[in-house]
C-alpha cells in the first residue's frame, strides 16, 4: 500500500486517482474546484467516463479514495503526489504552465520537513518544466532537509477508453533519475505490468516528456494525413474508404488512427503540437513538419462546413441538425471538437442549430447558452432541418431509423462527417448522402 495525492481531478488525475486506489493504495484527489470536490466525495464523476463511476463508488465505500481542496494537509501524509492538472495552451502556442507551477509550489511548501517524497509530473509538458518544477520544488524545500524528486510519468490514456488504457496499458513511460524512485514507481505500476512486464519502460525524465509530444504529433500526422488523401479523393472522385482499406492492409501502416474524419480536436492533439512547435522553436530545432499538421487540420475543420454552405447557400434562416459535439464518441469532451467549430461557422452564416450528443450535453449548453437548441431526442434534432450532419461517431448515430429521417427531414439530405453510415441504405431510404471522401461514391 502506497499513500499517493494525485492534484487534479479531471480526466487523468481522476482516472489515474481511481484506479491507483482500487488496488488498494491510500489515495487522496485534491482538486481546487470546491463544487468538483463536493460532487466527487458524494460518489458522482464530474466527467463522462465509462466504468469511472462504479470504480468511484467502490473505492470511497472501501475508504481508499478520498478527496479535497487542501494539497498541504495531502501532500504532508503522502509518499509521493502525482501532479496533473491541465497545461492549456497560451496564445502563442506555448503550454500555459501556471497551473503546474502552483501545484508545484503548494506541494513544495507542505515537504518542509525532513523526508522523501516524490513528484510525479503526470500532466503533459516540454521538458523545460521539468526544470522549472525541480527549482521550485528546491526552493519552496531550502534548508528543511526534505529530500524530493521530480519523476516525469505521462499519461498516455485516451477519454472514453481511460479505464481500459490504465488498467491494460501499451506502456507506461517513467523517467526518473535515482534507484529508489525508480523502484517506487515499478512497485506501484506492478499490479498492471504482471502478465507484461515489458510494458513498463525506464527512461530519463526528459526523453519520457518527449516520448508523450512524439506520440501525439504522430497520431495526430496519421489523421491530418488521411483527412488531406479524403479531401483530394473528393476532389478526383475516388473513396477514401477505399483507399483505406488498401493502406491498412499494409502491416508497416495498419489500420489504427486511419479514419477520415471532421478533424482531430480534444484537450490534447492541438495544444501538444502547439507546444512542440513552440518549444522546438525556443531551443533552435528547425521542425517544419509538426506546424504543417497543425495548419493542416484547423483547414480540415472547415472542410465539411464549407461543403455545406456550397450545397445549401444561402445558409441563413435555414435550420440544420447536428448530431455529435462531442470530439469523439464515449466522452462529453467538447474542447477543440469539430463540431464546435462546425457549429460556429454556420451559426456565423445565419443558420439555426438544432443539436444532440448523448453525453456533451451539459458542456455544449454552457459553451453554446442559447445559440442553438439542445435536443433530448436525436430525432427531435432533425425536425423540419435543411439537411443533417454527422459529426461524431457515437453507436447511437450508426443505424438509424431511415424512414423517420426522411419523414422530419425537410431538406432530405445528410453530411456525413465520419462515414459512418451506408451509402447505399441512405440512398435507398431517398436521401442524399455526402460523406467525408467519398468523391465517387456520393
Ligand atoms: N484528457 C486526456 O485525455 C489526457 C490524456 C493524456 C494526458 N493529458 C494531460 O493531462 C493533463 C490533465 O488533463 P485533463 O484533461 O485531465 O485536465 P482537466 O482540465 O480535465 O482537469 C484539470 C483539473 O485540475 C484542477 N486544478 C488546476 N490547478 C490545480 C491546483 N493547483 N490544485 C488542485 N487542482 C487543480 C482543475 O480544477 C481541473 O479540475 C494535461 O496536461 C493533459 O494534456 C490529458
Amino acid at each position: 500500500m502506497k499513500r499517493l495525492v494525485v492534484v487534479g481531478t479531471g480526466y487523468v488525475g481522476l482516472v489515474s486517482g481511481a484506479m491507483f486506489a482500487s488496488l488498494g493504495n491510500r489515495v487522496t484527489c485534491v482538486d481546487k474546484d470546491p463544487s468538483i470536490v463536493e460532487a466527487l466525495r458524494a460518489g458522482r464523476s464530474t466527467i463522462h467516463e465509462p466504468g469511472l463511476d462504479e470504480i468511484l463508488q467502490s473505492t470511497i465505500a472501501d475508504g481508499t479514495l478520498s478527496f479535497t481542496t487542501e494539497t498541504a494537509e495531502a501532500v504532508a501524509e503522502a509518499d509521493a503526489t502525482f501532479i496533473a492538472v491541465g497545461t492549456p495552451s497560451l496564445e502563442t502556442g506555448a503550454y500555459d504552465f501556471q497551473y503546474v507551477e502552483a501545484a508545484a509550489h503548494e506541494i513544495g511548501r507542505a515537504l518542509r520537513r525532513p523526508k522523501r517524497h516524490i513528484v510525479v509530473l503526470k500532466s503533459t509538458v516540454t521538458p523545460d518544466i521539468y526544470t522549472r518544477v525541480q527549482t521550485i520544488l528546491a526552493g519552496e524545500t531550502e534548508g528543511s532537509g526534505a529530500q524530493v524528486e521530480v519523476v516525469s510519468n505521462p499519461e498516455f490514456l485516451a477519454e472514453g477508453t481511460a479505464i481500459r488504457d490504465f488498467s491494460q496499458p501499451h506502456r507506461i513511460i517513467v523517467g526518473a533519475v535515482s534507484a529508489a524512485a525508480r523502484q517506487f514507481m515499478e512497485g506501484l505500476y506492478r499490479p498492471f505490468t504482471k502478465r507484461e512486464p515489458g510494458v513498463l519502460q525506464l527512461t530519463d525524465p526528459k526523453s519520457a516528456i518527449v516520448t508523450k509530444l512524439a506520440a501525439n504529433s504522430f497520431l495526430a500526422c496519421r489523421v491530418g494525413l488521411i483527412n488531406e488523401l479524403a479531401r483530394y479523393c473528393d476532389a478526383v472522385s475516388a473513396d477514401i474508404e477505399h483507399v483505406r482499406a488498401g493502406l491498412a492492409s499494409d502491416p508497416r501502416i495498419g489500420h489504427l488512427f486511419l479514419y477520415p474524419g471532421p478533424g482531430y480536436g480534444g484537450s490534447c492533439f492541438g495544444k501538444d503540437l502547439r507546444a512542440l512547435r513552440e518549444s522546438a522553436r525556443e531551443h533552435g530545432a528547425d521542425l517544419s513538419l509538426v506546424p504543417a499538421i497543425e495548419e493542416s487540420n484547423l483547414r480540415h475543420k472547415l472542410y465539411m462546413p464549407r461543403r455545406i454552405e456550397r450545397q445549401l447557400e444561402p445558409l441563413a434562416g435555414r435550420t440544420l441538425a447536428v448530431w455529435g459535439i462531442a470530439f469523439k464518441a464515449r466522452t462529453d469532451d467538447i474542447r477543440e471538437s469539430p463540431a464546435v467549430d462546425a457549429i460556429e461557422y454556420l451559426l456565423e452564416r445565419g443558420a439555426r442549430i438544432r443539436a444532440h450528443d448523448p453525453e456533451a450535453g451539459r458542456r455544449a449548453a454552457q459553451h453554446f447558452g442559447s445559440r442553438i437548441t439542445l435536443c433530448g431526442n436525436k430525432y427531435d434534432a432533425v425536425d423540419g432541418a435543411a439537411a443533417l450532419v454527422i459529426m461524431t461517431e457515437w453507436d447511437t448515430y450508426k443505424s438509424p431509423d431511415y424512414h423517420e429521417l426522411h419523414e422530419r427531414l425537410s431538406g432530405r439530405i445528410i453530411f456525413d462527417a465520419r462515414n459512418i453510415l451506408d451509402v447505399l441504405e441512405v440512398r435507398q431510404a431517398g436521401l442524399t448522402y455526402v460523406g467525408m471522401g467519398r468523391g465517387c461514391a456520393t
